[in-house]
């Protein structure tokens, strides 16, 4: 899928705009409609903005000014930008999940690149999906392409505390179940925890996918950080949009910067920032649409013993504005230098080392120092044994150290429905020692993977001051959350997998120093279990049938298997 490395070469839009006859006016005309002269199609390069705005997407809410302030830099650099919508994935408000539609909005925006006369791409994300869809889509036409996050939102503040968005609702929604706080002042935090334009400021989803989207080199430097409400965050957007042109001028194609190198260089700043366990399958997946060799396991085997540099909720105390203040994502990849390939090209033309080089910290409480981190051995941990064969994940950072070594009995949900119903009955033969195990929740199961794997303690556990219990899922997490989760388990439940025979009071062992998860029941048991285990129903129609009959299992980043590569940006047949 690689494109030409030669410089100057005619652009793709040259094909569309550049024709003299019937089919350039066409093209021509209809884009003169909306007011640019003619001078506009003289073959200066088209930069598409791919826009993820939506008022269901909250997060990204700010997008149509950030998208103008991308546009006066297209202008600036001799660009003529054309923005565009794409679907909008909002993690608040998409039912059953957004990452059910991770890939079809993933499709939406690799055919609206390759459909239309785009010599460039800039892709604006934000809400947690809204990042690895766009940038697989883009990464399967491989243009020049460059990535602005949206920016974090302020600090939420609550009767005088800092309070960070999705990890304060599963703390505080503790707290009313426990007795510890009221009604009504669960619902007036409703209104100050998320009181910005921006992203959870957490580092939860998508504050961890635009660190990688800059780690990644696919950003100007600061992209993560910078909160969306800073005049600073318009000014990257304006320089972004500068970027791009000079970026279609040098032919440098995603596949130049999204190489082996970089992800490692990714998968390194996850363990280094705390990062979510999302960021697992959507790496994968990116890496898949690249062609970059990457699995799961490389995931343990490059980062879990890297510790974590940085405080901020979900694993510690401090918030995303914070971290910019303190110096954001160049000041701690400095700090790791040692451990990244500081020789991988970035979209600024120069090198990651390059990049960071001088990057300065103000804030070592926010940004620990290499020798003294903030936690030991932080990355994601990859787990293997009878109950996950091909795998499954837990994030000791955000754990409770006493729990990474634990044997407990079995307290099985079929679903979340289950869950909900089970949970909250007092009889429920339950105490911290057991182990929670749900079913039926990953990518086929749910459908799509939801983040439902951090399950809420039963009321009669939380009454002990308890606060957290082993448990297990074929699920995800938020990037908020926090506790002794295991996640990811694959094969799921519901295509067969050892999950779907865990029976109450079965034994299970979590062992993260050694990176097992064992399912006490001989094999002739599991055998029998097996025979009498019948599959699910599935989806008669539309996109969730297409999507339950192609998508790959979690250790293979949940991608449709007919979508993984790509088919680069030729230029498709005329239209009329
Ligand atoms: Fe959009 Fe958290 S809900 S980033």
């Amino acid at each position: 899928m690689s494109n030409d490395n030669k410089k100057n070469k005619p652009l793709r839009s040259t094909a569309w705009f550049g024709k003299p006859d019937k089919d350039g006016f066409l093209h021509r005309s209809w884009t003169k409609a909306s007011g640019h002269p003619h001078d506009q199609f003289d073959g200066r390069p088209v930069i598409g903005i791919c826009n993820t705005f939506s008022d269901l997407t909250s997060c990204n809410s700010h997008f149509r000014t950030l998208a103008e302030y991308v546009k006066r830099g297209v202008y600036e650099a001799g660009g003529f930008p054309l923005e565009f919508p794409v679907m909008s994935l909002g993690e608040a408000q998409l039912r059953p999940t957004a990452m059910l539609f991770r890939n079809l909005a993933s499709m939406d925006v690799e055919e609206s690149i390759r459909g239309n006369p785009i010599d460039g791409v800039v892709l604006l994300m934000g809400c947690d999906k809204t990042t690895p869809s766009l940038m697989m889509g883009a990464a399967s036409c491989n243009l020049p392409t460059i990535g602005l996050s949206g920016g974090p939102m302020l600090n939420g503040k609550f009767r005088g505390e800092d309070i960070g968005s999705g990890t304060g609702v599963w703390m505080m929604s503790e707290m009313v179940r426990a007795g510890q706080m009221t009604q009504e002042e669960f619902i007036e935090a409703e209104s100050c925890m998320n009181r910005s334009h921006g992203h959870c400021m957490t580092m939860g989803t998508a504050s961890t996918m635009a660190s990688m989207v800059e780690a990644l080199g696919m950003a100007l430097p600061e992209n993560a950080a910078i909160p969306a409400v800073d005049g600073r965050r318009n000014r990257l957007a304006q320089l972004t949009g500068r970027r791009i042109v000079q970026m279609v001028k040098d032919n440098l194609t995603m596949d130049k910067i999204m190489t082996r190198k970089a992800f490692e260089n990714a998968i390194k700043v996850n363990a280094a920032i705390g990062g979510s366990t999302n960021a697992v399958v959507h790496l994968l997946a990116m890496a898949g649409r690249m062609g970059v060799p990457l699995t799961l396991e490389d995931w343990d085997k490059l980062a879990s013993q890297l510790p974590c540099l940085l405080n901020l909720q979900p694993s510690g105390k401090y918030l995303m504005e914070d971290f910019f203040y303190a110096g954001g994502l160049p000041a701690l990849m400095k700090e790791i230098s040692t451990e990244l390939h500081l020789d991988a090209l970035t979209v600024n033309g120069k090198t990651l080392g390059d990049n960071i080089k001088d990057a300065p910290c103000y804030n070592r409480d926010v940004i620990t120092p290499l020798a003294t981190p903030f936690k030991p051995a932080a990355g994601i941990a990859v787990l293997k044994g009878n109950l996950a064969p091909d795998g499954a994940v837990i994030k000791p950072s955000a754990s409770s150290p006493h729990l990474l070594k634990h044997r407990g009995r079995a307290v099985v949900f079929e679903s979340t429905e289950h869950f909900r119903e089970r949970i909250e009955d007092d009889h429920l033969d339950i105490d911290e020692n057991c182990v929670m195990v749900l079913k039926n929740c990953g990518p086929v199961g749910y459908p799509g993977m939801a983040e439902v794997g951090n399950m809420a303690l039963p009321k009669k556990v939380l009454k002990k001051g308890i606060t957290d219990m082993v448990r297990i899922s074929d699920a995800r997490m938020s990037g908020t959350a926090y506790g002794t989760v295991v996640l990811h388990v694959s094969p799921e439940a519901s295509i067969g997998g050892p999950l779907a025979l865990v029976k109450d009071g079965d034994m299970v062992e979590l062992d993260v120093p050694a990176r097992r998860l064992h399912l006490d029941v001989s094999d002739e048991e599991l055998a029998r279990r097996k025979a009498a285990w019948q599959p699910p129903q599935k989806p008669a129609r539309g996109y969730v049938k297409l999507y339950v009959e192609h998508v790959q299992q979690a250790h293979l980043g949940a991608d449709l298997d007919f979508l993984v590569g790509g088919s680069g940006a030729e230029v498709p047949r005329e239209s009329h």
